[in-house]
Protein backbone atom coordinates (compact mmCIF):
# COMPACT_ATOMS: atom_id res chain seq x y z
CA UNK A 1 0.00 0.00 0.00
CA UNK A 2 1.22 3.78 -0.63
CA UNK A 3 2.26 5.66 2.05
CA UNK A 4 0.40 8.50 2.86
CA UNK A 5 1.60 11.81 3.44
CA UNK A 6 -0.63 14.93 4.76
CA UNK A 7 1.17 18.35 4.85
CA UNK A 8 0.21 20.36 7.11
CA UNK A 9 -0.06 23.74 4.90
CA UNK A 10 0.18 27.39 7.19
CA UNK A 11 3.89 27.52 8.80
CA UNK A 12 5.22 24.06 6.83
CA UNK A 13 4.43 24.39 2.92
CA UNK A 14 3.24 28.30 3.43
CA UNK A 15 4.86 30.94 4.97
CA UNK A 16 2.89 33.03 7.66
CA UNK A 17 5.49 35.84 7.40
CA UNK A 18 4.58 36.69 4.35
CA UNK A 19 2.42 39.21 5.40
CA UNK A 20 5.44 41.27 6.65
CA UNK A 21 6.05 42.90 3.26
CA UNK A 22 2.39 44.58 3.05
CA UNK A 23 2.53 44.95 7.42
CA UNK A 24 5.94 47.32 6.63
CA UNK A 25 3.51 49.51 5.43
CA UNK A 26 0.98 49.59 8.06
CA UNK A 27 3.11 49.36 10.92
CA UNK A 28 6.96 49.75 10.45
CA UNK A 29 9.40 48.56 11.86
CA UNK A 30 6.74 46.64 14.68
CA UNK A 31 5.68 44.61 11.17
CA UNK A 32 7.94 41.29 12.29
CA UNK A 33 6.47 41.25 15.90
CA UNK A 34 2.92 42.08 14.71
CA UNK A 35 3.07 39.15 12.58
CA UNK A 36 4.32 36.80 14.84
CA UNK A 37 1.37 38.13 17.36
CA UNK A 38 -1.19 37.90 14.94
CA UNK A 39 0.10 33.95 14.31
CA UNK A 40 0.19 32.70 17.61
CA UNK A 41 -3.00 34.07 18.55
CA UNK A 42 -4.75 32.77 15.34
CA UNK A 43 -3.66 29.72 16.70
CA UNK A 44 -4.76 29.92 20.26
CA UNK A 45 -8.40 31.17 19.09
CA UNK A 46 -8.41 28.06 17.37
CA UNK A 47 -7.39 25.90 20.23
CA UNK A 48 -10.02 27.73 22.11
CA UNK A 49 -13.06 27.58 19.67
CA UNK A 50 -11.75 23.80 19.48
CA UNK A 51 -11.99 23.35 23.12
CA UNK A 52 -15.37 25.40 23.81
CA UNK A 53 -17.20 23.52 20.83
CA UNK A 54 -17.65 27.10 19.01
CA UNK A 55 -16.46 26.07 16.03
CA UNK A 56 -16.22 29.17 13.28
CA UNK A 57 -13.77 28.70 10.16
CA UNK A 58 -10.09 29.36 10.64
CA UNK A 59 -10.45 32.77 8.85
CA UNK A 60 -12.63 33.73 11.62
CA UNK A 61 -10.02 33.19 13.93
CA UNK A 62 -7.28 34.92 12.00
CA UNK A 63 -9.56 37.78 11.32
CA UNK A 64 -10.38 37.93 15.30
CA UNK A 65 -6.50 37.17 15.48
CA UNK A 66 -5.65 40.42 13.25
CA UNK A 67 -8.52 42.68 15.51
CA UNK A 68 -6.71 41.95 18.65
CA UNK A 69 -3.58 42.66 17.47
CA UNK A 70 -4.01 45.96 15.88
CA UNK A 71 -5.33 46.61 19.38
CA UNK A 72 -2.23 45.70 21.50
CA UNK A 73 -0.05 47.52 19.11
CA UNK A 74 -2.19 50.57 19.07
CA UNK A 75 -2.38 50.52 15.62
CA UNK A 76 -5.67 52.23 14.24
CA UNK A 77 -6.21 49.95 11.16
CA UNK A 78 -8.83 50.93 9.08
CA UNK A 79 -11.14 48.28 7.48
CA UNK A 80 -9.65 48.77 3.89
CA UNK A 81 -6.35 47.79 5.48
CA UNK A 82 -7.44 45.03 7.40
CA UNK A 83 -9.11 43.59 4.21
CA UNK A 84 -6.19 43.90 2.22
CA UNK A 85 -3.80 42.20 4.91
CA UNK A 86 -6.57 39.20 4.98
CA UNK A 87 -6.01 39.47 1.41
CA UNK A 88 -2.69 38.55 1.68
CA UNK A 89 -3.15 35.87 3.82
CA UNK A 90 -4.84 34.06 0.50
CA UNK A 91 -1.68 35.02 -1.21
CA UNK A 92 1.28 33.66 1.29
CA UNK A 93 4.23 32.77 -0.78
CA UNK A 94 5.65 28.99 -0.09
CA UNK A 95 8.43 28.33 1.15
CA UNK A 96 11.91 27.83 -1.22
CA UNK A 97 12.28 24.55 -0.29
CA UNK A 98 8.74 23.00 -0.93
CA UNK A 99 8.19 22.95 -4.96
CA UNK A 100 11.64 20.56 -4.46
CA UNK A 101 10.92 18.64 -1.73
CA UNK A 102 7.17 17.31 -3.23
CA UNK A 103 8.37 16.77 -6.98
CA UNK A 104 10.70 13.62 -5.94
CA UNK A 105 8.39 12.62 -2.92
CA UNK A 106 5.10 12.49 -5.61
CA UNK A 107 7.53 10.78 -8.54
CA UNK A 108 8.01 7.92 -6.17
CA UNK A 109 4.95 7.05 -5.44
CA UNK A 110 3.66 8.75 -1.77
CA UNK A 111 0.35 10.04 -1.65
CA UNK A 112 0.22 13.44 -0.96
CA UNK A 113 -2.67 15.11 1.01
CA UNK A 114 -2.64 18.57 2.03
CA UNK A 115 -4.27 18.74 5.50
CA UNK A 116 -5.37 21.62 7.33
CA UNK A 117 -7.25 24.01 9.79
CA UNK A 118 -7.96 26.27 7.18
CA UNK A 119 -11.15 26.23 4.77
CA UNK A 120 -11.11 23.38 1.56
CA UNK A 121 -11.22 26.56 -0.72
CA UNK A 122 -9.03 28.86 1.23
CA UNK A 123 -6.64 26.06 1.11
CA UNK A 124 -7.11 25.05 -2.70
CA UNK A 125 -6.36 28.93 -3.72
CA UNK A 126 -3.45 29.07 -1.89
CA UNK A 127 -1.77 25.97 -2.99
CA UNK A 128 -3.22 27.20 -6.53
CA UNK A 129 -1.65 30.69 -6.00
CA UNK A 130 1.50 29.00 -4.45
CA UNK A 131 1.88 26.63 -7.73
CA UNK A 132 1.98 23.44 -6.26
CA UNK A 133 -1.89 22.35 -5.80
CA UNK A 134 -1.21 19.89 -8.74
CA UNK A 135 1.25 17.66 -5.87
CA UNK A 136 -1.51 16.81 -4.00
CA UNK A 137 -4.62 14.00 -4.38
CA UNK A 138 -6.63 16.00 -2.35
CA UNK A 139 -7.20 18.46 0.52
CA UNK A 140 -8.60 17.70 3.46
CA UNK A 141 -9.72 20.51 6.35
CA UNK A 142 -10.72 20.43 9.48
CA UNK A 143 -14.36 22.04 8.71
CA UNK A 144 -15.41 18.53 7.21
CA UNK A 145 -15.42 17.87 10.89
CA UNK A 146 -15.82 21.12 12.79
CA UNK A 147 -13.03 21.46 15.08
CA UNK A 148 -9.47 21.88 15.06
CA UNK A 149 -6.07 20.37 15.47
CA UNK A 150 -4.54 19.08 17.78
CA UNK A 151 -8.36 17.25 18.40
CA UNK A 152 -7.91 13.28 17.33
CA UNK A 153 -11.38 13.70 15.41
CA UNK A 154 -9.37 15.63 12.91
CA UNK A 155 -6.50 13.07 12.50
CA UNK A 156 -9.35 10.11 12.32
CA UNK A 157 -11.01 12.30 9.48
CA UNK A 158 -7.63 12.48 7.75
CA UNK A 159 -7.72 8.24 7.92
CA UNK A 160 -10.85 8.03 6.90
CA UNK A 161 -10.70 10.52 3.83
CA UNK A 162 -7.60 8.96 2.69
CA UNK A 163 -8.85 5.35 3.31
CA UNK A 164 -6.05 4.45 5.29
CA UNK A 165 -4.44 3.27 8.11
CA UNK A 166 -2.57 5.11 10.73
CA UNK A 167 0.63 2.62 10.24
CA UNK A 168 0.64 3.69 6.82
CA UNK A 169 0.02 7.24 7.34
CA UNK A 170 2.76 10.75 8.33
CA UNK A 171 1.61 14.02 9.39
CA UNK A 172 4.44 16.84 7.58
CA UNK A 173 4.24 19.56 9.80
CA UNK A 174 6.67 22.46 11.70
CA UNK A 175 3.97 23.42 14.49
CA UNK A 176 4.72 20.47 17.06
CA UNK A 177 1.03 20.96 18.49
CA UNK A 178 0.19 19.25 15.29
CA UNK A 179 3.09 16.63 15.12
CA UNK A 180 2.06 15.74 18.84
CA UNK A 181 -1.43 15.49 18.26
CA UNK A 182 -1.15 13.22 15.18
CA UNK A 183 1.45 10.92 17.45
CA UNK A 184 -1.14 10.77 20.08
CA UNK A 185 -4.01 9.47 17.39
CA UNK A 186 -1.44 6.49 16.09
CA UNK A 187 0.26 8.30 13.27
CA UNK A 188 3.77 8.78 12.34
CA UNK A 189 5.21 12.27 12.29
CA UNK A 190 7.74 14.64 10.49
CA UNK A 191 8.93 18.05 12.35
CA UNK A 192 10.27 20.24 9.96
CA UNK A 193 12.47 22.25 11.87
CA UNK A 194 12.85 25.07 9.59
CA UNK A 195 14.86 27.04 11.85
CA UNK A 196 17.81 26.12 14.42
CA UNK A 197 16.16 28.09 17.20
CA UNK A 198 12.47 26.49 16.69
CA UNK A 199 11.79 24.81 19.63
CA UNK A 200 9.51 21.48 19.96
CA UNK A 201 7.21 21.02 23.08
CA UNK A 202 8.81 19.49 25.81
CA UNK A 203 6.56 17.07 26.32
CA UNK A 204 7.47 13.30 26.85
CA UNK A 205 6.65 12.60 23.28
CA UNK A 206 9.42 12.84 20.07
CA UNK A 207 8.88 13.04 16.49
CA UNK A 208 9.16 10.28 14.61
CA UNK A 209 11.82 12.06 12.70
CA UNK A 210 13.17 15.95 12.10
CA UNK A 211 14.01 17.05 9.11
CA UNK A 212 15.27 20.71 7.98
CA UNK A 213 13.53 21.01 4.67
CA UNK A 214 10.94 19.26 2.89
CA UNK A 215 13.61 17.84 0.54
CA UNK A 216 15.19 15.56 3.41
CA UNK A 217 12.16 13.59 3.60
CA UNK A 218 12.26 11.63 0.60
CA UNK A 219 15.49 10.22 2.08
CA UNK A 220 14.17 10.03 5.95
CA UNK A 221 10.64 8.50 5.84
CA UNK A 222 10.82 5.12 7.01
CA UNK A 223 8.66 2.63 5.52
CA UNK A 224 7.51 0.80 8.24
C1 LIG B 1 -2.71 24.42 9.37
O1 LIG B 1 -3.53 23.57 9.74
C2 LIG B 1 -1.98 24.45 11.75
O2 LIG B 1 -2.19 26.43 10.59
C3 LIG B 1 -1.89 25.12 10.45
O3 LIG B 1 -2.54 24.67 8.16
Amino acid sequence: MAITLAFDVYGTLIDTAGVITLLEQYVGSEASAFACLWRDKQLEYSFRRGLMKAYQPFHICTRDALDYTATFFHKNLKPSEKDKLMGEYQILPPFPDVEEGLSPLKSSGFSLFAFSNGLGEDVRSLLQNAKIAHYFKDIISVDEVKTFKPAPEVYRHLLDRTGTVAHDTWLISSNSFDIIGALSTGLSAAWVKRSADATFDPWDVKASITVSSIKELQERIIIK
